[in-house]
């Protein structure tokens, strides 16, 4: 969606800003005036990498330099939100990065405040918009699946999460900083859970995280389950690592891998695999090419939402702040389950 009459404005240079936003908005065509980084070096870096016009000595001067029409495109530690978000304008448009905060309490704080300056806000879950996803959302919609039964999400991987240093300070990590994608596209797919169980484990070689492998359920009624594992630390080569989402209707199922997980950042191409009863027919296994990956394309879906949204041709973004909050809950439920354990067998006789 070619879109100049649109202006975004980047705040914070940081890894995923040079990673997937802007080549993102690169391939979508969209226009981007303005980059911040309180490290001006690093904003200066990209704003010559990707032939951004404006580099900002500071938030104020970027504010100031713009008429109504900016997105403002928060790519920050989530600590930083809430004050950066005090700073901008009333009713500006605002792109969020995940996650809201590092809990409920931070995320309802965000979510005021962006609600007391009327804001539109969207939150960048952005998995949701990845191109096999939105594929298989297609199926879906056209009936091949036909009603929903099982949705799996399976991640085996060695992640480096060196990479992302501030993490090693967090009282959460997993589920709030990686799950958190699995669980938004969860909903995405069924709304709302009644109830969510959880675990979330360390592991004894990266003690310094708070946690490194999830299982969580997230509970819909007695013919869905719904049901993500992540190991961050399968540090045994490549071979038994793996990453998918399967998805399973009464009709057919399709199997998509993610394979921007493997070896990150390199990362091996995606597999989008799928099957539909056909009655008289064996059963047979197909697969489909797909164009573009979770990094960076999904971040396309993220941002034509808000340019949607703000020129009013939607109402409101698919990943509206109220819609991300609820992702924020489920992330919250898991914790607490997390937190209260199973039931001891202790108790049964
Ligand atoms: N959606 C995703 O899939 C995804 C992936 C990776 C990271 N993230 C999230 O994106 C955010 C940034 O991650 P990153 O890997 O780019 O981090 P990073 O540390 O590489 O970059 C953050 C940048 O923000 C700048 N910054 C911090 N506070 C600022 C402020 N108040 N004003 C201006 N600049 C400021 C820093 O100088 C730094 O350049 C994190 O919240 C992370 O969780 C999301």
């Amino acid at each position: 969606m070619r879109d100049p009459a649109i202006d975004i404005c980047v705040i914070g240079a940081g890894g995923i800003v040079n990673d997937a936003h802007l080549p993102a908005y690169r391939i979508a065509g969209f226009n981007v005036k303005g980059i911040v980084d309180r490290d001006n070096r690093r904003a200066r870096a990209l704003a010559e990498k990707f032939a951004i016009p404006e580099v900002y000595d500071s938030l104020g001067a970027m504010v100031a330099g713009q008429d109504g029409n900016v997105i403002y495109d928060c790519a920050l530690p989530a600590s930083e939100i809430v004050e950066v978000l005090r700073q901008l304008p009333d009713e500006a448009t605002v792109l969020i990065q995940k996650p809201l905060g590092e809990s409920i309490e931070e995320a309802r704080i965000i979510q005021e405040t962006v609600h007391s300056k009327k804001m539109l806000a969207g939150v960048n879950f952005q998995l949701r918009f990845a191109p096999f996803v939105l594929e298989a959302k297609k199926m879906i919609r056209g009936g091949q699946l036909g009603t929903l039964t099982d949705i799996e999400v399976y991640v085996n991987v060695h992640t480096p999460w060196n990479l992302w240093s501030f993490l090693f300070e967090k009282p959460r990590m997993e589920i709030n900083y990686h799950s958190v994608h699995y669980i938004d596209l969860i909903r995405s797919f069924l709304g709302n859970p009644s109830r969510v169980y959880a675990r979330t484990f360390k592991h004894p070689d990266s003690l310094q995280l708070a946690s490194v492998k999830s299982t969580i359920i997230m509970d819909y009624d007695d013919y869905i389950r719904a049901a993500i594992h992540t190991n961050h630390h399968h540090h045994f080569g490549y071979h038994h690592q793996g990453a998918y989402i399967k998805i399973e209707g009464t009709k057919g199922a399709i199997k998509m891998s993610m394979g921007v997980l493997i070896d990150y950042p390199n990362g091996i191409p995606d597999t989008f695999d799928y099957i539909t009863i056909v009655p008289g027919a064996a059963p047979e296994w197909k697969s489909k090419p797909i164009e573009g990956s979770w990094f960076p394309h999904a971040f396309i879906g993220t941002m034509e939402q808000m340019i949607l949204a703000k020129k009013g041709i939607i109402e409101q973004p698919e990943n509206s702040i109220d819609d991300a909050v609820d992702t924020m809950r489920c992330v919250e439920a898991a914790y607490i389950s997390s937190g209260q354990g199973g039931v001891s067998l202790s108790s049964i006789a």
